[in-house]
């Protein structure tokens, strides 16, 4: 990479990295397991990550990775508006895979500390530096998830087979539908292996929302990795549950490839100059 080319935020000619959501309506969903081990994925074919825990009262990425943080999103709340992306790095905790993370605040009372003005900020410098930002948020639609949704690129809404996680998912597509960010959202069954009643193949027609994305279910293995720290694609890489995450990279790799590396159109205009500049 030639130093000369790069922009004051490190990346070459100004280039914004994807910013991925992963939200749920049910808590317990398997939001941080994917989270984790998504972006080690991602790390595994080159791409830059970073992960911003946004489950700011009960966070649980530095624990799923092994990581004891220095610092958290609450130590740059006073100077944030002043930073550049090179300063937040400061505050990044490095994962031995490569994933950059800025944690949540140690404690949930600090959680309204983190004001909309910091989260814009924060999401800005980490995606001026890394080709992919992954955010892992809280349960269900409360503002600091919604603020998530409405920067990401893509929105990952996570469920099971269970019917109170169906019942859930279906108001949460429906209400993010009517905010109108259908095109964004990427329906992902996870545990879709599961005894239920609800099978897999029948979620799309149940939600109305077209579903490819399955991980299968292996409580043993996702739950001790979450326990010791280590994400599974990195030790037990070859299993299914692995594969199925490889995969989601892959497919987010190939979309970035033909979005990610344009400016993001901010406006009206700018967006109908674009859809008119690439037509046919
Ligand atoms: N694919 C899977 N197969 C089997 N069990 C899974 C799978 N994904 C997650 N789990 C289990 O579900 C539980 C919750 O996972 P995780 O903590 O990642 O969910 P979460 O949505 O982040 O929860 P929270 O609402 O507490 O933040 C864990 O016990 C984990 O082992
Ligand atoms: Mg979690």
């Amino acid at each position: 990479m030639n130093h000369a080319e790069k922009t004051e935020d490190g990346r070459q000619g100004g280039k914004r990295g994807e910013m991925i959501a992963v939200c749920s309506a049910k808590g317990g969903v398997g939001r941080t397991a994917l989270t984790v081990n998504l972006a080690v994925a991602l790390t595994k074919k080159n791409i830059k990550v970073s992960v911003l825990d946004g489950n700011f009262q009960f966070g649980d990425i530095a624990l799923a990775l092994d990581l004891h943080p220095t610092f958290t999103i609450k130590d740059v709340v006073e100077d944030i508006e002043s930073m550049d992306p090179f300063a937040l790095s400061g505050f990044l905790i490095h994962h031995s895979s490569g994933v950059k993370v800025l944690a949540a605040p140690e404690r949930p009372e600090f959680a309204d500390l983190i004001k909309p003005g910091v989260i814009d900020r924060a999401c800005d410098l980490l995606t001026a530096q890394h080709d992919c930002l992954i955010v892992d948020t809280g349960t269900g639609l409360q503002e600091q998830t919604l603020q998530f949704i409405e920067k990401a690129d893509q929105i990952f809404i996570l469920t099971t087979l269970e019917m109170t996680a169906i019942k859930n998912t279906r108001l949460m597509l429906e209400t993010l539908e009517v905010l109108g960010y259908r095109e964004k959202i990427q329906l992902v069954i996870n545990r879709s292996t599961m005894e239920s009643v609800i099978k897999a193949s029948d979620v799309s027609d149940i939600l109305g929302f077209e579903t490819s994305i399955f991980v299968p279910n292996e409580y043993q293995l996702v739950s001790q990795s979450l326990n010791i720290g280590i994400p599974f694609v990195s030790n037990h890489a070859r299993t299914d549950l692995a594969k199925a995450v490889f995969k989601m990279a892959e497919q987010l790799i190939s979309r970035r490839e033909i979005s990610v590396f344009m400016p993001k159109p901010n406006t009206f205009l700018q967006r109908l100059f674009t859809k008119h500049s690439t037509a046919p």
